[in-house]
């Protein structure tokens, strides 16, 4: 029998994970199919609910339905306890019974994309984190348990920036919340091992579209920058990045590699990820 996976969300036609996602199970001759649905909010638990069926492995969660899925779980891992969002639901027999476990796999994905693509360890680093929404909050928790030496979380809504540096300081990492313009940012800017930008300037069709929150002339050229913004490729950050010689990541990495991450949950296989790398590089372009 031809076994199920797939993403929810709303809306859900931007997803490129069926493309990458059904690329590595090809590529590894696994029987099974990876869609995409559209699932309304009021729809989610009945939704969920079906995932017990046999020959359904587990799905992906997007938004807005992150924190939704929670209450139709049988177990909630810690690291999507931590996060409020669980991005993977995996269904696996147990004792003869279907059981449904919720993970988040965005913090991985995102250490995992830091070390394998560019070597990068946070351990005793410096980073500024710009942005305080759901992808900050992921990363901020990645970067504790990776014992950062410490944080500086600048928002334009500074207090947010400040409930994050409060989950940091809990977590046992040295934080700050700034404002993401001025002279504290400067200074951060000039001090940090690694930037990572989880906001949403530069997204393709976003309130910010073209813009971007660093220019080449305030970034040092020994700073290592992380957009998590992946489309388009090349973010109007990374160009700065790129223009001032600072070396660059793109969001794409982080994606294939959350990705990744529940692949081998699903399958118990490693995931392929040079294969779901060009697979989704390749979705991207053929979308701009
Ligand atoms: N690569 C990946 O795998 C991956 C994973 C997750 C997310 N992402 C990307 O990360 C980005 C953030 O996602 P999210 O879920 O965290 O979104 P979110 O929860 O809506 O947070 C948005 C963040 O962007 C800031 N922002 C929005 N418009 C701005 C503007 N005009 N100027 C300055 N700051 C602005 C917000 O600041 P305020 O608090 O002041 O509103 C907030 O910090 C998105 O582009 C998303 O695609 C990528």
């Amino acid at each position: 029998m031809t076994s199920r996976l797939g993403i929810i969300g709303h809306p859900i036609g931007h997803s490129i994970s069926p493309v990458f996602q059904q690329a590595a199970l090809d590529h590894l001759g696994i029987d099974a199919t990876y869609q995409a649905w559209e699932v309304a909010p009021v729809d989610v638990g009945g939704f969920v609910g079906g995932l017990r069926e046999p020959g359904t492995l587990g799905i992906n969660v997007t938004l807005p339905h992150k924190e939704a899925v929670m209450p139709f779980l049988d177990e909630v891992d810690d690291w999507a306890t931590a996060a409020g969002a669980v991005n993977t639901i995996v269904n696996r027999q147990v004792n003869g019974q279907p059981r449904l476990t919720g993970h988040n796999t965005d913090g991985t994905g995102f250490l995992r994309a830091l070390r394998e693509e560019t070597g990068f360890t946070a351990q005793g680093r410096r980073i500024l984190v710009l942005g305080a929404g759901g992808a900050a909050r992921g990363v901020v928790l990645a970067l504790s348990r990776e014992s950062a030496a410490g944080l500086i979380i600048a928002n334009r809504t500074v207090s947010r920036a400040h409930l994050l540096a409060q989950l940091a300081a809990d977590n046992g990492i040295e934080s700050a919340a700034i404002p993401l313009t001025g002279h504290e940012l400067d200074t951060a800017v000039q001090s940090a091992d690694l930037i990572v930008n989880c906001t949403t300037m530069g997204m393709a069709h976003g309130p910010a579209e073209g813009g971007s929150p660093l220019d080449s002339t305030q970034i040092p050229s020994t700073v290592l920058i992380n957009d998590l913004v992946y489309n388009p490729r090349e973010t109007p950050l990374l160009r700065e990045a790129r223009l001032a010689g600072a070396q660059t990541l793109g969001g794409i990495h982080m994606l294939v590699y959350q990705g990744a991450a529940s692949f081998e949950m699903w399958t118990g296989q490693p995931a392929p990820v040079s294969v779901m790398l060009e697979a989704a590089l390749r979705a991207m372009e053929s979308r701009s």
